[in-house]
């Protein structure tokens, strides 16, 4: 029998916002082997549910974690199954998403072009169904491979099984817990019909004079867009998008059009309007301010980045205010995008 001290210690959490955080029970899972020692190790029950992290890069974590953490480092990408037309792809959990974006891009396999540099594991990304671009991974997920924490078996959970919605999943919510992702089956096709209508997109292509693009050049527009307007983690700390756009109806969003022409709206399938967030913000002058050691970014005001030393609080406290900026001015709520620990 493995002893806990054996697989588990203590050690600072990764955190792409850069927050100091140390874990008090870390393990380093590298293989299904390891992930059934730490089960075995915890309590041989499945009973004491422990926090699954990737990079660390949708979460704002407190400065110190005292329920057991698995850092997810299970590697492995392969082409499984090929035909004419397309192809299954699989990622392990442990991989990070942009490799999986240039594997399959370097397979010829078109699908995953728009999440390019999205930062983050494989794992993590169906958990909060990441998006950018038009495209969100739900539409290329195929199944997922997922370990039972508490059962102590491996499942292949089909797409309908995540409940994917905007920026969620089933494994945001309480029915998802315990449930840990191993790894992705993503359908991906060789001549696969393009996103790249939005607006960043299509600017970026026509001013590089790309009229019929392929994966390739809408990979490379993105990452080009991406790097002017998002700061890269490895630098300033940040976890991207800090708010969800938020859905309203359409009534509430004519009222708030009525004084704002230029109000942006995606009109939905279920009659409701998503709004940008980062427009409503950016209206109250937030984009650059700072406060404390926390900051908006200057060039995209939906991500709060930490200027230096921030702790969880700089930063909620800010997203606080900006929230209830947000609700006084247009009686929009604005939910947070990162889970907050
Ligand atoms: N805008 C402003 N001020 C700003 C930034 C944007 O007025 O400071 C306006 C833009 O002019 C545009 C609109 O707001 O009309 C939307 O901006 P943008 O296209 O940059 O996208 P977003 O809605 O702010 C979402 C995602 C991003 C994703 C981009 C591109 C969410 C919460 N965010 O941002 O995802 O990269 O679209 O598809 O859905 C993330 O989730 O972490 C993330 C970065």
């Amino acid at each position: 029998m493995t002893s806990t001290a054996a697989i588990f210690a203590a050690r600072a959490l990764p955190n792409t916002l850069g927050i100091e955080s140390m874990g008090r029970r870390v393990a380093e899972i590298r293989s299904v082997d390891d992930l059934i020692a730490a089960r075995r190790a915890l309590s041989g029950d499945g009973d004491e549910v422990p926090m699954v992290l990737g990079a660390g890069s949708n979460v704002v974590l407190p400065a110190r974690v005292d329920r057991p953490v698995l850092l997810m480092q299970i590697r492995g990408l392969a082409v499984a199954a090929k035909d004419q037309h397309s192809a299954r792809l699989e990622a392990a959990a442990g991989e990070r998403w942009h490799d999986v974006v240039r594997f399959a891009l370097g397979q010829g396999l078109g699908g995953l072009e728009n999440l390019a540099l999205i930062p983050g594991t494989a794992g993590a990304a169906p958990v909060q169904n990441i998006g950018a671009y038009g495209v969100e991974i739900a539409s290329c997920l195929e199944s997922l491979q997922v370990f039972d924490w508490q059962a102590g078996r491996i499942e292949v959970w089909p797409r309908e099984a995540c409940a994917f919605g905007y920026r969620d999943s089933v494994f945001k919510r309480p029915e998802g817990r315990g449930r840990i992702i191993l790894g992705l089956s993503l359908a991906l096709k060789h001549a696969r019909t393009m996103v790249a209508d939005y607006p960043d997109i299509a600017l970026e292509l026509n001013r590089f004079g790309i009229s019929s693009p392929q994966p390739i050049d809408i990979a490379e527009a993105v990452i080009r867009v991406r790097r002017r307007k998002l700061p890269d983690p490895r630098r300033v700390g940040n976890v991207g998008s800090f708010f969800k756009n938020p859905l309203i109806t359409a009534e509430q969003a004519d009222r708030i059009a009525s004084s704002m022409p230029d109000l942006v709206r995606y009109q939905q399938a279920d009659g409701r309007v998503k709004l940008a967030a980062a427009q409503l913000i950016d209206r109250g002058g937030w984009r650059g301010r700072v406060r404390g050691s926390a900051a908006v970014w200057k060039r995209q005001a939906l991500v709060l980045v930490n200027g230096s030393g921030a702790g969880r609080a700089d930063v909620l406290d800010l997203a606080a205010a900006i929230q209830a900026d947000v609700a006084a001015r247009y009686g929009v709520t604005l939910e947070l995008e990162p889970q907050v620990l």
